[in-house]
């Protein structure tokens, strides 16, 4: 027999360790429903939890309980799940997840990569890292996220320690996440980990008191990518005349492996009545759960696999690659070119002010069928002002881990070298931040 549901909801939150604005946060509900469920029965106040957040939350705990009983074999393996709690981001918070965000603490970050432009665009110096030190371990292929999140440290006045892949590093000699964590924090004093389990960074953050950003964890998140997504989402709209509230965000290609999709369509649901339309191919739909939480959250998801209807209407197009190196016994879809976005699908069935955006890489090869190069130089298309947005986002997120997001300000200084006025021949000027 199922528990009361306030014990249910008690226990629930103890053994995650989680407050009632969390755990709320985490079920994609209000704090006040949840205060109504955690009622007493006789009160008038109290309502019945639905049937599907009892669901949700079964799921959760099982997933924790896993990590608890798995714990000591973790010490030495990778296949442990989620062991430490979503912590607010704040100063000496981990950012493992776009959980960790409200609305409120979202734009406060946007508005401090703001902040940060003129050092981005190198314009201005800013040292207030200086002596800091960076690990930047990635696990995985990279180059735009090891790079900008180098980059984002340097420029804040910061050094940078690298590892890249598993065979050069003493995980190829067996050595455990959890020794590799807390020997790294000896050397750091923050630490970027990509790699290709879901979960993973979770573990590397339950080992050390430095913190540890998720520069992408297999099929789970990445959330910094959603961040800087979100921000060139806003600089888009503003120059558009458009606000997030109330937007139609397409998301189309591999919703089912592409984390950055996971990570995106959570942190735009703390705007207001948005608008998702998910097109896949059949088997990389996005996972129930996401869209679940998402329709808990009020908005309206449409899930569908034909590419027209679902992008005439839309304000942003958010396309991805198909991430064939995760498939675990699926075919490569069929009809993969019915999803490639072009130059004539943009121009036929688009409205004219859509905003095209890829977290990119985009894959060139023949009969990849990713976003074409034939809207380069568009001015539609944003996928290198959203990738030049990985510097500024990044130096934020540094910012305010490491406690100095104060001291910014005073500390620029004019840059001196010579910086061409766009970076690539086929960027448009547009409306400059900062
Ligand atoms: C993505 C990733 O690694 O998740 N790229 C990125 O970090 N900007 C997308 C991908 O690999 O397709």
């Amino acid at each position: 027999m199922n528990p009361p549901q306030q014990t249910f909801l008690r226990d629930a939150m103890r053994t995650l360790r989680m407050t009632r604005e969390s755990f709320a946060l985490r079920l994609g509900c209000t704090k006040r429903a949840l205060d109504t469920w955690l009622l007493p029965d006789e009160s008038k106040e109290f309502r019945a939890m639905p049937e599907v957040a009892r669901k949700f939350i079964t799921e959760i705990l099982a997933n924790a309980r896993g990590v608890a009983v798995s714990a000591a074999a973790a010490h030495h393996g990778l296949t442990q799940d989620e062991t430490v709690p979503n912590k607010e981001f704040g100063v000496l918070s981990h950012l493992l997840s776009v959980d960790q965000f409200s609305r409120e603490s979202a734009d406060a970050l946007c508005a401090l990569a703001d902040a940060m432009q003129p050092v981005a665009r190198r314009r201005k110096t800013c040292r207030v890292l200086e002596g800091a030190v960076l690990a930047n371990l990635f696990f995985e292929a990279s180059t735009r996220t090891r790079l900008s999140f180098a980059s984002a440290f340097n420029r804040l006045g910061g050094s940078v320690s690298d590892t890249t892949g598993f065979t050069y590093s003493s995980m190829a000699k067996g050595e455990s996440i959890h020794d590799t964590s807390r020997t790294v924090s000896g050397y750091a004093d923050v630490m970027v980990v990509r790699h290709p389990d879901q979960g993973s960074v979770r573990q590397f953050a339950a080992a050390t008191n430095i913190p540890v950003i998720n520069g992408g964890d297999g099929a789970g998140e990445h959330p910094t990518q959603a961040l800087i997504d979100l921000y060139t989402v806003q600089q888009e709209f503003s120059r558009l005349g458009k606000l997030i509230d109330g937007a139609h965000i397409a998301i189309v290609g591999d919703l089912k492996y592409g984390r950055t999709t996971h990570s995106l369509i959570k942190l735009l649901s703390l705007y207001k009545r948005m608008r998702f339309s998910l097109v896949s191919p059949p088997s990389l739909e996005m996972p129930e759960e996401i869209c679940h939480l998402i329709a808990q959250r009020g908005h309206n998801v449409d899930v569908s696999h034909s590419l027209s209807e679902a992008i005439t209407e839309a304000d942003v197009l958010y396309t991805t690659r198909i991430q064939k190196e995760r498939f675990t016994g699926e075919a490569v879809p069929e009809f993969l070119s019915s999803y490639e976005i072009n130059k004539k699908r943009v121009n036929e069935l688009c409205r004219p002010d859509i905003v095209v955006l890829h977290p990119l890489p985009r894959d060139s090869r023949d009969g990849a069928f990713d976003l074409n190069t034939d809207l380069d130089g568009d001015s539609r298309l944003a996928i290198f002002r959203q990738t030049d947005n990985g510097v500024p986002i990044r130096m934020a997120i540094f910012a305010t881990l490491l406690g100095v997001d104060g001291l910014v300000q005073r500390s620029l200084r004019d840059a001196n070298w010579a910086v061409p006025l766009t970076l690539g021949p086929d960027d448009i000027i547009i409306e400059p931040v900062g």
